[in-house]
């Protein structure tokens, strides 16, 4: 049987619901072999899949698992993803900003993927900041005091987790219909009412171009209709990190730094933009009033007090986090403005740093990182500082971090933060 369904989806033919079922579920059992699911989704790489099909695929993930039932906190649940980039500590900030403001986030976040952070690793560098609890304690919790933040229990897609550990390693990460179907069968699982998604966009992202990820955009919102689920796409700029901290402790310090009013001008504009939407959908109020909420919010340390809350409700010590001994100060070699921070590049340093894994099995060093002290469109003068390095052993690759930057005479135009709002199809 799967033998047909590897060959009719070769042949361009649409699969069956059925079909598909089988082939996730018989997986899952441990009855279809890695190369035969591998070749499997090698072929819808190829040859993609209709909004049929997407759906059924969807469909047979989401019921590999548990599907959680938030009806009993209060209030209206939101739920917030990103397509994944490089100093990506949105979360951080966004969560506990448009929880004071009212909204319920019930949040299931993950571990850094490829080049690319993840939420649950970050959060760890805040010495004993429980990342596991059992559902009742989490529903509690988001009921109380408005936010958690848990890393995905074992049971929710369970099938997207073999699947999106074969893709890793198969070269079958980037397929519109499969990034869709993995995004969304959690989303659904994790039962938020209102879901937005930072679709990003650029050479440290998932997706290159715009076109994909409106593609992406369409498919997210499409499979979100057939839920009954509100999802809005916000596709955003990876052309360069976000922020200026890039490694695990040094993003919570950054985002602690946004929460109290003074992070970096990119970061702060996309937390507000990206709140104020989820405010604004949840509210049914105007952006322009809900975008005012979320500034005052954040400049009154109301976001700040709520990010304090949940670190002490996750037993958290807020004033101890992990931090590398060394500081390397990594200077210009000419001077002019700088044009492109290859955000693919700097986030492969940074997880060689440690950062992140290069095996599943690897353990992280939260501690270590990069700072940049420079942006694209900012001036540096030779010998001027670039960025810092946070290291254990001082043995480190600085002319591969400076070929990470482009330093030119002129700067040209600067591509925009945030590209477009996507709401339907
Ligand atoms: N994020 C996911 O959760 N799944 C994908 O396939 C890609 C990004």
């Amino acid at each position: 049987m799967i033998l047909q369904i590897i060959e009719k989806k070769k042949n361009k033919q649409e699969l069956t619901k059925d079909e598909i079922k089988y082939a996730i579920d018989e997986y899952i059992a441990g009855n279809i072999e890695d190369y035969q699911m591998s070749s499997l989704l090698m072929a819808i790489l190829l040859n993609g899949m209709t909004d049929k099909e997407t759906i059924d695929l969807t469909d047979a993930m989401l019921c590999s698992g548990d599907i959680i039932d938030l009806s009993i906190i209060k209030g209206i649940k939101v739920d917030k993803h990103s397509t994944g980039g490089v100093g990506d500590k949105t979360t951080l900030v966004l969560a506990p900003l448009v929880a004071s403001c009212g909204l319920k986030v019930a949040k299931m976040s993950g571990r850094s993927l490829g080049h690319t952070g993840g939420t649950i690793d970050k959060l760890e560098s805040i010495a004993n900041f429980q990342t596991e609890m059992n559902m009742e304690r989490f529903i509690n919790q988001v009921d109380q005091i408005g936010l958690a933040l848990i890393s995905q229990t074992q049971n929710i897609v369970p099938a997207d987790k073999k699947i999106y550990s074969l893709r890793d390693v198969t070269g079958t990460v980037n397929s519109i219909p499969l990034i869709a179907s993995s995004i969304m069968s959690k989303k659904i699982a994790s039962g938020a009412d209102i879901i937005l998604i930072d679709v990003k966009v650029g050479t440290g992202a998932l997706v290159k171009t715009l076109e994909s990820a409106l593609k992406l955009s369409k498919t997210l919102i499409m499979i979100g209709n057939y839920y009954n689920k509100k999802v809005k796409c916000v596709i955003t700029n990876m052309d360069q990190p976000l922020g200026c901290a890039i490694g695990n402790g040094l993003e919570v310090i950054e985002s602690i730094d946004t929460l109290k009013g003074h992070g970096p001008k990119d970061l702060t504009e996309l937390v507000l933009n990206l709140s104020a939407h989820l405010i604004s959908s949840a509210k049914n109020i105007p952006f322009e009033t809900s975008l005012k909420e979320a500034t005052s919010n954040l400049n009154n340390g109301n976001a700040y007090l709520k990010f304090k809350e949940m670190v002490k409700a996750q037993n958290g010590d807020i004033n101890n986090i992990d931090l590398a001994e060394n500081v390397i100060s990594v200077k210009s070699k000419t001077t002019g403005f700088v044009k492109q921070i290859d955000a693919l590049k700097i986030g492969e340093i940074a997880k060689k740093l440690g950062a992140g894994r290069l095996t599943k099995k690897d353990k992280i060093d939260h501690g270590v990182g990069i700072v940049l002290s420079k942006k694209v469109g900012d001036y540096v003068l030779q010998d001027e500082e670039l960025l810092k390095i946070y290291v254990r052993n001082k043995d480190i690759m600085v002319n591969d971090i400076l070929d990470c930057f482009e330093i030119s005479e002129s700067l040209g135009n600067l591509k925009p933060l945030i590209y477009e709002v996507v709401e339907k199809i």
